[in-house]
């Protein structure tokens, strides 16, 4: 019997005991292509010989100094990194370092209201964001996320966030409304809501540039985030931009909100930025933000005992050089076509897929019990675990996902290789996930 606190308490779960290239193995030998990095995490495989070294490297020098006594140089530059390539309109940024996605997105939010204390601006408590959307599992991070089913245990326990819809386009575009129409449209909504809560209460608005998890790899529609840029620039508001499951490369560009053509006042980091080789998350603080700072307190309101830890930023520093050296957000994009290309061709014309969506290596398919109506399939029915199952006897490991339809129901398994995927790798891909998608619907009752 284990010990550990599994997330299921009686699932018997594999050991893992080796990574081989873009395979995990188990204790049986058996080999499993990881095709959804986990959560979009092992973005470079599981064995990257560079990052091992300087993790290695690392610890042999020195592993922890608290962050009250020292800096240290893989912090150091790293955050310059990032800095430097941050989108247009950052400026002058500054980086803080820490564990894992939930705790960034804590220190966004704590950030966002130091902002305005230090502005003078002390009414600013209110956080708009949208739903679906997922955004950690510690209490700011869930009361902020846009997930009804995970938030429904802790709701009494949870702030008071308002949501608006997320560009959900296979469910919310009209028919026959133009893609501009749509965004401006959909980004209007946060409009609205700022006028509804008052804007000078409002202090922040937090999006995935392209939602992860919860909605299963949805790029918003063309215009969209400039117009949420006008929005809460109009209005006081700092932009939030969660990038933690869709940054660092995921979608084909470092950041995802470049292809969108505007910077977020602060950004969230985490799963692509270390790899999983270390657990590492970063919160980035645009120019306009850390200026606030500098000419108020001075100080950050913010501190854990592991932040800018030195072998998780040696660790992430490595990962980065190699994405950058190997050019492989090119690999990203061309891969990426083809992974599109390929599930169109294979899941295009099944009854059973609704649609099919993502941008860069960072796709998904939505399975409908009804094409035309899109109803879904009772969630009770657990299809996206069923089909992960399915796809891990077969050697595949895919993400499952629930409640995109309405927050409970609405099934989708979620893609995202390695950025170092090979096209061969690309289409066994597909052809394992299709195999375990029809070994899953040829059982269920229709
Ligand atoms: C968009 C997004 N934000 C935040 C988080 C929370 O990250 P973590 O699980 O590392 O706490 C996740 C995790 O999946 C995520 O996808």
């Amino acid at each position: 019997m284990s010990h550990v606190l599994h997330r299921s308490l009686d699932a018997t779960l594999p050991t893992v005991v080796g990574g081989d290239g873009n395979f995990l193995i188990d204790e049986s030998g058996k080999r499993y292509l990881d095709a959804c990095g986990g959560a979009a995490v092992s973005c470079l495989g599981h064995d990257n010989e560079r990052v091992r070294s300087a993790i290695k490297r690392q610890i042999d020098r020195v592993a922890f100094a608290h962050t009250s006594f020292f800096t240290n140089e893989p912090a150091e530059e790293l955050a310059s990194f990032l800095v430097e390539r941050a989108p247009e309109g950052t400026g002058d940024g500054r980086v803080m370092f820490l564990g894992s996605g939930s705790e960034a997105m804590e220190a966004a939010l704590k950030l966002a209201r130091q902002y305005h204390l230090e502005r003078g601006e002390a009414a600013r408590t209110r956080i708009i964001a949208r739903a679906p959307s997922y955004h950690g599992n510690t209490l700011g991070a869930l009361a902020t996320g846009g997930h009804a089913g995970r938030r429904a245990p802790f709701r009494p326990l949870l702030m008071d966030v308002g949501h608006i819809d997320a560009a959900y386009e296979y469910r919310m575009r009209h028919d026959g409304e133009s893609e501009a129409a749509f965004a401006e449209r959909m980004a209007n909504l946060l409009d609205q809501r700022i006028r509804e809560l008052g804007p000078d209460t409002v202090m922040a608005f937090v999006a995935e540039p392209v939602v992860g998890a919860s909605l299963g790899t949805q790029p918003a529609p063309r215009g969209y985030f400039q117009r949420i840029r006008e929005i809460c620039d109009r209005h006081g508001v700092l932009l939030i931009a969660d990038e933690v499951m869709c940054g660092m490369g995921r979608t084909g560009s470092l950041f995802a909100l470049e292809q969108e053509g505007i910077a977020a006042d602060i950004t969230t980091l985490a799963k692509g930025l270390g790899a999983g080789f270390q657990p590492i998350a970063a919160v980035m603080a645009a120019e306009k933000v850390v200026a606030a700072i500098q000419n108020g307190s001075g100080l950050l309101w913010n501190g854990h005992t592991y932040m800018s830890h030195a072998v998780a930023t040696a660790g992430a520093l490595a990962v980065q050089k190699v994405i950058q050296d190997q050019n492989l957000l090119e690999n990203v994009r061309a891969r990426g076509e083809q992974l599109r290309d390929a599930l169109n061709a294979r899941f295009g014309q099944n009854p059973n897929i609704g649609d099919v969506r993502g941008r860069g290596l960072f796709w998904t398919v939505e399975l409908v019990a009804d094409k035309a109506s899109k109803a879904s399939f009772p969630a009770a029915a657990r299809l996206s675990q069923k089909i992960q199952r399915a796809a891990l006897d077969l050697g595949l490991m895919c993400y499952p996902a629930q409640g995109c339809a309405d927050g409970t129901n609405g099934d989708h398994v979620l893609l995202a290789p390695s950025y170092t995927s090979t096209p061969d790798e690309i289409a066994r891909i597909v052809d394992l996930l299709a195999r375990a998608v029809e070994t899953v619907l040829n059982k269920v009752e229709k």
